[in-house]
């Protein structure tokens, strides 16, 4: 299924629901290592497998999909939650129906019960909200199809929450920080968060989740953003994350609060 800013969906309707599940065991010798790898074989019976998915960018996942990650050497953090040690087995499902994520939620923790501890953030698949037709073209038009596990080996998960000030904010206002702008602050023509990920969005898959229940809850995250890409384009997602924390030339920047970002190997299986 695609979506389009032009199709009759609603600006901002929710598609699917998603849930990525971070596992942190406290020991993870072969034998942990098995038990894990057993829950994710049967974990995944319910659902689709997008290991070896290719599509466009814009194709949305099958509903009822799953998707599995090991930690690597490049899981390295480098936010502000750098002391937060990383999860080394992270599982993303996917459905149109929120339900069944709450009861893939209870089966993982059921399943793993005291072998790792098992964190989760929520997320929901909608129709872009900020972009018009010109955006839309510029941002998804060029925007990378999803490739095979295979080829694009790594992902990268970031949580983002906003600030109340963002988010009292007239619509209309907030839109121009995805554009290049004026900045009001300094006076500065920047070039703003779509420009700055120009040169990265034919390189790097992405997917931005919403906050399922909406946005400036306390201390939930208002987004899942997710990437894929090559080893060799890593180097590009620093860059590229790190022009956009830069507030002389993203002013948006400054209204964000990152969460742990998890980076690692996407994997057929655990
Ligand atoms: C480096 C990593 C990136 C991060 C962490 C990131 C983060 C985000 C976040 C948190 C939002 C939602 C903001 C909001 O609605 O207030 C967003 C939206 C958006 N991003 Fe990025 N982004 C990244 C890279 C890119 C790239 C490479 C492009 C390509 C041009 C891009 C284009 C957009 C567009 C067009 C929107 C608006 C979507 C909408 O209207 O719903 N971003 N991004």
């Amino acid at each position: 299924m695609t979506f389009a800013a032009h199709d009759s969906i609603p600006i901002g309707t929710t598609l699917a629901y998603t849930r990525f599940f971070f596992l942190r065991p406290d020991v993870l010798d072969d034998k942990v290592r098995i038990k894990l790898r057993g829950i994710g074989d049967q974990l995944a019976r319910g659902f689709f497998n997008v290991f070896d998915l290719e599509g466009g960018a814009r194709d949305l996942p099958p509903h009822e999909m799953i998707q599995f990650f090991t930690l690597n050497g490049h899981g390295v953090d480098k936010s502000a939650n750098a002391h937060v040690l990383p999860a080394t087995h992270v599982v993303q499902v996917t459905s149109k129906y929120r339900p069944s994520m709450v009861d893939a939620e209870k089966e993982i923790r059921r399943r793993v019960g005291t072998l790792a501890e098992v964190s989760a953030i929520r997320g929901a698949v909608r129709t872009p909200r900020y972009t018009s037709s010109e955006m839309y073209t510029w941002a998804y038009g060029t925007a990378k199809p999803r490739a095979s596990g295979r080829i694009a080996s790594n992902s990268i998960i970031l949580p983002i929450r906003k600030t109340a000030e963002w988010w009292a904010m007239p619509a209309m206002e907030r839109h121009q920080y995805f554009y290049p702008h004026r900045d009001q602050a300094s006076g500065a023509t920047v070039p703003g968060h779509a420009e700055l990920g120009r040169k990265a969005a034919g390189k790097i898959h992405r997917r931005l989740y919403y906050n399922p229940d909406g946005e400036g809850r306390a201390g939930e995250w208002d987004f899942i953003t997710y990437f894929e890409c090559a080893d060799d384009d890593l180097g590009l997602f620093d860059e590229t994350l790190d022009s956009m924390r830069d507030t002389t030339k993203n002013p948006e920047w400054n209204f964000v609060e990152e969460g742990p970002l998890w980076r690692g190997t996407r994997s057929l299986r655990w």
